[in-house]
């Protein structure tokens, strides 16, 4: 690992969860394409993520993070990103709200399209074909050809998150992002919720604050931070070949950047110390995640710390840690302990849905709404005993009307998942069940520390 660090060097590496291309020349082609097409972000967008990032690992803020467990081409649409946003928005209220700290949001799209599988084939009846590994290399319906990876995918991955991204920037900047109206979305889904008596107390002083600040001149058409938001982007980097082909050198610094989003991160089946992921990210400038699973130990992650973040950066590492309700106590508080003897000036982030995944008896893969909920309560219950910062959640959420958690308000059962079950991986929060576990949060947050208005917060 000590060697010199190019974009190329973790070709040289061992590796895993990578695809079978069998065509290398048209992988080459199309890696050569997107090496001359234009960056989705520029480094100086992901150099301010890091300073806000910064504020969350020095203690004095929370991340947000979330979006599709796997973004699809199928289910690219406008009202697809705009139902996301908005309710990842009232999610970003809520908390900035309840947590009187500022809130960094990141989304998991516009670029969010490689899988890591437990497998490498699928086998139904007698047929054996590669697994689905995302839409970026192969197709997820079960016959060989779409099921063959195709380096054109990555064309078409690259084209799909531009568009995204071009449209979450026109919604945080152009209006869409109004704090009134964002609060008004949160009060009517309220009205129509069984639990909405429930979260009406703090809801109402959320629109007592905004009635105030308006008495006193402070509206979004006087104050430009109330009607925009900043946003940043994120996604596994897996597929290396397409990574690589992104990085750029930054002109200002001299340092290579990601260009594929704003903040990469590692995922717990490729973090090896010594294999191509730790390899790849070492290299690149970019605010990072590490996921970090029941297997992995103390001293290997402070050995992938040392490499990841040699200089200590407050805001260059996430640790979004994934170890299931039932698991989180055995793991985090030595974890915790260790990191912070070391000094690490990291950032805890806390991923309640890969751990509290089960197999419904209908047969889908589902995550129940309960067992999400308490991994997040006692990642905020440890961190309290360990005097380390809660810094923030990871979430596989959709702004659509899924059925694919069970539980929430609206007590979705086993036998409802079939309804609408639309994912193209992992189970993910409908909005109904996002926007209550932002309110579930902020009451356990509420115990804590004192409300204070929203107004200089919400700009991020
Ligand atoms: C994911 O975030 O979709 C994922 C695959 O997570 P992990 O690497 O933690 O299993
Ligand atoms: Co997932």
């Amino acid at each position: 690992m000590a060697g010199a660090w190019t974009p190329q060097s973790w070709r040289k590496m061992p590796i895993v969860q990578v695809p079978e291309y069998q065509d290398l020349e048209m992988l080459a082609d199309v890696e050569n394409r997107l090496s001359q097409f234009p960056p989705l972000v520029f480094a100086g967008e992901a150099r301010k993520l890091q300073r806000k990032l910064a504020r969350v690992a020095r203690g004095k803020g929370f991340l947000l993070q979330g979006g599709d467990c796997a973004e699809s081409f199928a289910e690219h649409s406008a009202d697809n990103i705009r139902d996301f946003f908005r309710v990842f928005l009232q999610m970003a209220v809520v908390l900035t709200f309840a947590g009187g700290q500022p809130l960094v949001k990141i989304g998991r799209i516009a670029g969010q399209f490689a899988k890591p599988r437990s497998s490498d084939n699928e086998t139904q009846g007698d047929e054996i074909l590669p697994s689905y590994r995302g839409d970026i290399i192969n197709g997820i319906d079960f016959n060989k050809s779409e099921r063959t990876p195709d380096p054109q995918r990555q064309l078409m991955a690259y084209r799909q998150s531009a568009a995204t991204l071009n449209l979450l920037r026109a919604f945080a900047m152009g209006g869409y992002a109004n704090l009134e109206h964002v609060h008004r979305w949160t009060v009517g889904a309220l009205k129509d919720s069984p639990h909405g008596d429930r979260y009406n107390a703090l809801a109402e002083r959320i629109t007592e604050s905004l009635g105030f600040m308006r008495a006193c001149g402070i509206n979004p058409d006087t104050a430009p931070q109330l009607r925009q938001t900043e946003f940043f982007t994120s996604h596994e980097a897996l597929l290396l070949g397409y990574e690589e082909a992104l990085t750029r050198i930054d002109s200002t610094s001299g340092h290579w950047y990601a260009t594929s989003g704003h903040m990469l991160w590692i995922g717990d089946r490729t973090r090896q110390l010594d294999h191509a992921h730790v390899e790849f990210f070492r290299g690149i400038k970019n605010p990072i995640g590490l996921k970090c699973g029941p297997t992995l130990s103390s001293s290997e992650l402070l050995k992938l710390i040392d490499i990841l973040d040699p200089d200590n950066e407050p805001g260059r590492l996430t640790l979004i840690t994934r170890y299931g309700a039932d698991a989180i106590g055995e793991h985090l508080p030595q974890l915790l302990r260790d990191v912070k003897r070391e000094g690490r000036n990291v950032i805890w982030s806390c991923d309640p849905m890969h751990g509290n995944t089960i197999k419904a008896s209908s047969n889908f893969k589902t995550r129940p709404f309960d067992r999400i909920l308490n991994e997040v309560r006692s990642f905020m219950d440890i961190h309290k005993a360990e005097g380390t910062h809660a810094g923030g959640v990871h979430v596989e959420m959709t702004g659509k009307n899924v059925t694919e958690c069970t539980g929430g308000a609206y007590a979705l059962s086993d036998t409802d998942l079939h309804d609408r079950y639309h994912t193209h991986c992992d189970p993910r929060l409908n909005a109904d069940q996002a926007l209550e576990m932002a309110f579930q949060i902020a009451e356990h947050l509420k115990k804590e520390q004192p409300a204070v208005p929203v107004s200089d917060l919400y700009a991020g």
